[in-house]
């Protein structure tokens, strides 16, 4: 969702004359979009800050300025602190007001004053965006849904980003009509708690998220439409069914379980248990058997036993996942279980994180594997990292997406193009896999 909402705050500032530029030295601008949800991710504000101090100071003894604007979480989290940690910081914005900011800006510039705002609008926020009037990538975020009102003891979600709120029907189709007929040929639907989405339709009554799916699969040019983050409370059967009958809908989910013992998904207030979970994991299968998988989870969580750390093990091993995120457990402040006084030892959320992620990579190897000769549909978005370098000693290579969400790497055509390949979904023989990704030749053109 950072990744949007940046897109969102260059589409705003482009809109007053900004330009965007590849390196903050020199910049009239720079806006550092944070993130609060474990301790390293919000740490990384000081040291940025730290780095751009020199830049601004440069600025200055030419006479010039350098406007500094914190945005997200962090910013909404500590407020004012920042400012006062850090005497080189101009803006400070919220996730939920960041649409001021050409506003707060213009103070900054006629007052020569710090401006703040942590207000929490989020329909005044979809209502104030603008549209950018440049190309947009083939896959293209929609935020559908933001907050969330779960409060899981461990998490600074509900905090930040405020309570629930779903955007209309009618503001999000005209969104989606709008970025596929500038090239976005796969929406990915973005919420902290997407599938408890309930936004208002033109007939006054709620959709659900399969009901939004359902009418975004009517658009032609949309050709994939995938959504995250769900919470297993709100996995509803209209939803399971929709992943069985919409084409479109992309046979992948990414359903954070966080434990696998009944006794720390209670203590996380989580409203969900194992057996939950299973269930939900089997009427899935069901409706699309090729489904991949994708959770998070959390070790060290205050309190969690050997035994609970095993019953972890013992989901992962039963419902075989395709790809996951796992973190040491990060007391967070303000949240309920940081004053947990059974607080976990470093020593002992190492070993337990390392014998969940080489469990999770041995799964995700497997998964890859059953891939190898297969020939599957892959969306090409980019050109492979390295690869316009290393072109002199071999073949160019694209990078795209399989339906289970996989990398995909092929080599392009001796007389083409990389740009030539974006934004097309073609036929793609699997020859080799690896740990995170798959190696194939395209078929089809
Ligand atoms: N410590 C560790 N991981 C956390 N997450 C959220 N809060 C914390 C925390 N305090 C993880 C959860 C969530 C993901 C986005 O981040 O697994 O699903
Ligand atoms: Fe955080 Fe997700 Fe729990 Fe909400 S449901 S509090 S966003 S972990």
């Amino acid at each position: 969702m950072n990744v949007y909402d940046s897109d969102r705050m260059q589409d705003l500032m482009t809109a007053t004359g900004y330009e965007v530029i590849d390196t903050a030295q020199g910049a009239d601008m720079v806006i550092i979009n944070t993130c609060h949800i474990r301790e390293k991710a919000s740490e990384k504000l000081f040291s940025d800050l730290g780095r751009l101090r020199p830049f601004k100071e440069e600025k200055n003894l030419k006479g010039e300025n350098m406007i500094i604007a914190v945005a997200g979480c962090v910013a909404q989290a500590e407020g004012e602190e920042i400012f006062r940690r850090a005497k080189i910081v101009d803006i400070i914005v919220g996730p939920e007001s960041y649409q001021t900011l050409p506003d707060l800006v213009g103070k900054v510039k006629r007052e020569k004053s710090r401006q703040i705002n942590l207000d929490f609008v989020p329909d005044n926020k979809f209502d104030n965006l603008v549209a950018n009037d440049k190309g947009v990538s083939s896959s293209s975020f929609v935020t559908v849904q933001e907050g969330c009102d779960k409060f899981c003891s461990f998490c600074v979600v509900p905090y930040t980003r405020g309570a629930e709120y779903s955007r209309p029907v009618f503001d999000i189709l005209n969104e989606v009509n709008k970025i596929a007929a500038k090239g976005a040929v796969e929406i990915y639907l973005l919420g902290q708690n997407v599938n408890a989405y309930h936004g208002l339709n033109s007939d006054g009554k709620n959709s659900s998220l399969a009901d939004l799916i359902t009418q975004i699969a009517k658009i032609d040019k949309v050709k994939r439409i995938r959504y995250t983050t769900s919470h297993p409370k709100d996995m509803s059967d209209d939803l399971i069914k929709a992943h069985g009958k919409i084409d479109k809908l992309m046979p992948f989910l990414h359903l954070p379980i966080q434990s696998g013992s009944n006794n720390v998904l209670k203590a996380m207030n989580r409203k969900h248990t194992r057996q939950d979970y299973f269930n939900i994991i089997k009427k899935l299968r069901e409706s699309c058997p090729e489904i991949g998988l994708s959770s998070d989870f959390i070790v060290g969580f205050p309190g969690e036993s050997n035994q609970d750390f095993a019953d972890t093990m013992d989901l992962v091993e039963k419902i075989g996942f395709t790809q996951c995120y796992s973190f040491k457990y990060s007391p967070r402040p303000g949240t309920p279980a940081s004053d947990n006084i059974n607080q976990i030892d470093e020593k002992i959320k190492n070993e337990r994180l390392s014998k969940l992620q080489s469990l999770l990579t041995k799964q995700q190897i497997e998964f890859n594997k059953k891939f190898e000769g297969q020939i599957i549909p892959v969306l090409f978005e980019k050109e492979a990292p390295k690869s316009k370098n290393s072109a002199k000693n071999g073949q160019r290579q694209i990078l795209g997406k399989s339906p289970a969400l996989q990398s995909v790497v092929a080599e392009i055509a001796d007389d083409k193009m990389p740009e030539s390949y974006f934004g097309k979904i073609l036929e793609v023989k699997i020859i080799k896999s690896r740990p995170s990704s798959l190696i194939g030749e395209i078929v089809t053109l």
